[in-house]
């Protein structure tokens, strides 16, 4: 018999495909969730023919109201869920469009926080169970021309603290993930390939990945990836916000 199934959502690129890989290598089953149909069956198949494990994809596009429930209701129950599905929008806010910046909140924040609800019960009935959350680094400091997203990430990482410690004894555990800039689609999507933060160092998707799965394994509540980044997120505590935003300002802007 297997581990169990993980659900990873966002799994058709990036950070979320190395979280796949990482999953099946380590004999659980897992269910793929995104948009992206083709992406998603190609590395169901190479997992499942890598591990012998069942892999299978749930198209969904998960700015929609409803999609939550019905990944929900297609998967069924899940032993580990990774909340990794997100986007940024680049634009100072008075000029970017409301509904790109409502679908991305329905994404990064709606979507995640309702699947946390919907699996929680179960994993709590059954004491078992694993939940990890993608934030970002953004989530420590204001972020201009990226203001929504930055705030997005800031809820994730709230939300997830508090909810892990409201599961302390259950034993289920929820962990946060604060990647740093990654090497991914992401600065693509967001519009942000001509910024200064993309000149900076980064990691790539499969050691962020790596750091983040550990530390749901170990049941930690939160895991910022690779030194260099939990350095600066440490300088961030004594440093003005004023200052901080400064500097998001700075990276945010075209190189
Ligand atoms: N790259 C970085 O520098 C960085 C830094 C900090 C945090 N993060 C976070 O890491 C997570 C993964 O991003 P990534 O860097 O790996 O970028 P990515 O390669 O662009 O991956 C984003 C994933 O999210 C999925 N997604 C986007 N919109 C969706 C929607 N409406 N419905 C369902 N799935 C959707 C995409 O799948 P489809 O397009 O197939 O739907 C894709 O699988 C995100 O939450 C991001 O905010 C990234």
């Amino acid at each position: 018999m297997g581990k169990g199934t993980a659900l990873i959502t966002g799994a058709s690129s990036g950070i979320g495909a190395e979280l796949a890989k990482l999953c099946a290598a380590d004999g659980y089953d897992v269910v793929l969730v995104a948009r992206q149909r083709a992406a998603l069956e190609d590395l169901a198949f190479s997992l499942s023919q890598a591990h012998g494990i069942a892999a299978r994809a749930v198209i969904a596009d998960l700015a929609g109201p409803a999609s939550a429930r019905a990944v929900f209701d297609s998967a069924g129950a899940v032993d580990i869920l990774i909340n990794n599905a997100g986007f940024g929008l680049r634009g100072a806010y008075a000029g970017t469009d409301w509904e790109a910046e409502a679908r991305m909140i329905q994404v990064n924040v709606t979507a995640l926080a309702h699947l946390t609800k919907l699996y929680l019960p179960g994993m709590i009935a059954r004491r078992s169970g694993r939940i990890l959350n993608v934030a970002s680094t953004a989530a420590f400091v204001p972020g201009p021309f990226m203001a929504m997203y930055y705030a997005t990430k800031a809820f994730v990482f709230s939300f997830s603290l508090a909810i892990a410690n409201e599961l302390q004894g259950t034993g289920v555990t929820l962990t946060v993930l604060c990647p740093g800039p990654t090497r991914t689609n992401f600065f693509e999507t967001a519009g942000t390939a001509d910024t200064n933060i993309i000149k900076g160092p980064s990691m790539s998707a499969a050691s962020v990945a790596r750091e983040g799965y550990g530390a749901m394994m170990a049941g930690k509540a939160e895991i910022i990836a690779g030194s260099r980044n939990r350095w600066m997120i440490f300088g961030t505590r004594l440093a003005p916000r004023r200052l901080l935003a400064g500097i998001a300002r700075r990276l945010n802007s075209p190189a």
